[in-house]
C-alpha cells in the first residue's frame, strides 16, 4: 500500500530528504528524517497543519489567510456564520474542492507534514485516509451491508469483509438497529440511520481522519444525541472535524473551537478564522469581542 505519494518538496520544517509520508510509523519516520536533518518538524500530534490557507472561487476570495492545526485524536469544531468558508475550509482538507471550477487554493495544507497540494500526492490514496460525511444523507441506492462494504471492496479489502461491516456498523452505532436487515435497502432507514449509515461507510476503511459537515443540522434531537455519543465513541480512533451551526454541539463534542466569520478589513468581505482554542475557552472566555458576540447569540 503506498503512502500519499512522495515528496522531495519543502514541508514546514524545509525537509530536504525524499521522505515518504504515510500516518502512524511512516509518519514518525518523516519527522525523525527531517529532526535528523538539523531541521524543525510538524510536531507529531498535528494530523493537519493549515498555513495562510486562502481560497477562491473564479477569483473571488471566500476564505482568506487561515492558519490552523488539527491534532490527533481530538475532536475539532468549525463554527461560524453562514458563508464565512467552513464548508470550503473542511472540504480543502481532502482535496475535495478540486472538482469545483474556478477553484484556487493559496496557501499550504500540510497532513502529516506533507503538502496535500503538491502535485504528486495521490488522490486516491487522499479519500482513503480521510473520509467524509455530509450534511445531507447521501447513502447508495443498495443494500445496508453494500453500502458500508463499498469502499472496502473497491480498495481489494475483501477478507472478512463481514466483520468489516459489522465493526463499522458497530462502530457508528447502528447495528442493533439494522443486523436483521442487513439487505434492506439502505433508502428504506430513517434520516438518523441513513446519516449514522454514511458515518459507518465512511468508517469502514479506518481511515485516518473523519471530516464531519453538519451532519446532524436535519435530524431531530434524539437522532443527533445518538451521533454526538457515536463521536464521543470515534474519538481517539479517528481525528474528526465536525462543522456545526450548533454551538451547544460544538460544546459538547469538541476539544478545540475554531471560530470563523466574514471580515472586509481589506475590501470585499472574505471568511476568516478569528479564533481557534480549546473548547472551554472559547465558550467560556474567548479573546475577541467578535467570538464573544456570537457564542452569546448576539450576532449571526
Ligand atoms: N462551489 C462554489 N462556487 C462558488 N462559490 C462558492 C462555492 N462554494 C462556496 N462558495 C462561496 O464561498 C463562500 C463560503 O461558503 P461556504 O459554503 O464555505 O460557507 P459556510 O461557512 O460553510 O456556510 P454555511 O454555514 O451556510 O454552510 C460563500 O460566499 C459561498 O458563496
Ligand atoms: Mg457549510
Amino acid at each position: 500500500m503506498s503512502g500519499l505519494g512522495e515528496s522531495n518538496g519543502e514541508g514546514r520544517g524545509g525537509m530536504s530528504t525524499r521522505v515518504r509520508i504515510r500516518t502512524g510509523a511512516a509518519h514518525r519516520s518523516a519527522a525523525v528524517t527531517a529532526a535528523s536533518n538539523g531541521h524543525h518538524a510538524t510536531p507529531p500530534e498535528a494530523v493537519f497543519d493549515a498555513d495562510e490557507v486562502s481560497v477562491l472561487y473564479g477569483g473571488k476570495k471566500a476564505l482568506a489567510g487561515v492558519s490552523l492545526r488539527i491534532r490527533r485524536g481530538q475532536i475539532t469544531a468549525l463554527i461560524g456564520p453562514s458563508g464565512c468558508g467552513k464548508t470550503t475550509f473542511l472540504r480543502s482538507l481532502n482535496r475535495m474542492n478540486d472538482s469545483v471550477p474556478g477553484f484556487k487554493l493559496e496557501g499550504r495544507v500540510l497532513y502529516h507534514g506533507h503538502d496535500m497540494y503538491a502535485g504528486n500526492v495521490d488522490r486516491v490514496e487522499v479519500r482513503r485516509r480521510i473520509g467524509m460525511v455530509f450534511q445531507k444523507p447521501n447513502p447508495f441506492p443498495k443494500s445496508i451491508y453494500d453500502n458500508v462494504a463499498w469502499a472496502p471492496r473497491n480498495l481489494g479489502m475483501k477478507p472478512g469483509l463481514d466483520e468489516r461491516v459489522e465493526k463499522a456498523l458497530r462502530g457508528a452505532a447502528l447495528w442493533d438497529e439494522v443486523k436483521d436487515r442487513l439487505k434492506d435497502s439502505a433508502l428504506g432507514l430513517s434520516g438518523g440511520q441513513q446519516q449514522r449509515l454514511c458515518i459507518a461507510r465512511a468508517i469502514a476503511i479506518e481511515p485516518d481522519v473523519l471530516l464531519l459537515d453538519e451532519p446532524a443540522s436535519a435530524l431531530d434531537p434524539i437522532a443527533t444525541a445518538s451521533i454526538e455519543e457515536l463521536m464521543h465513541g470515534l474519538k481517539g480512533r479517528f481525528t474528526i472535524v465536525i462543522v456545526t451551526h450548533n454551538m451547544q454541539q460544538a460544546a459538547r463534542v469538541a476539544d478545540r473551537t475554531a471560530f470563523f466569520s466574514l471580515d472586509a478589513s481589506s475590501g470585499e468581505p472574505a471568511g476568516t478564522l478569528i479564533e481557534f482554542a480549546d473548547t472551554e475557552t472559547i465558550f467560556g472566555r474567548p479573546a475577541d469581542p467578535r467570538t464573544r458576540d456570537y457564542v452569546s447569540g448576539r450576532f449571526g
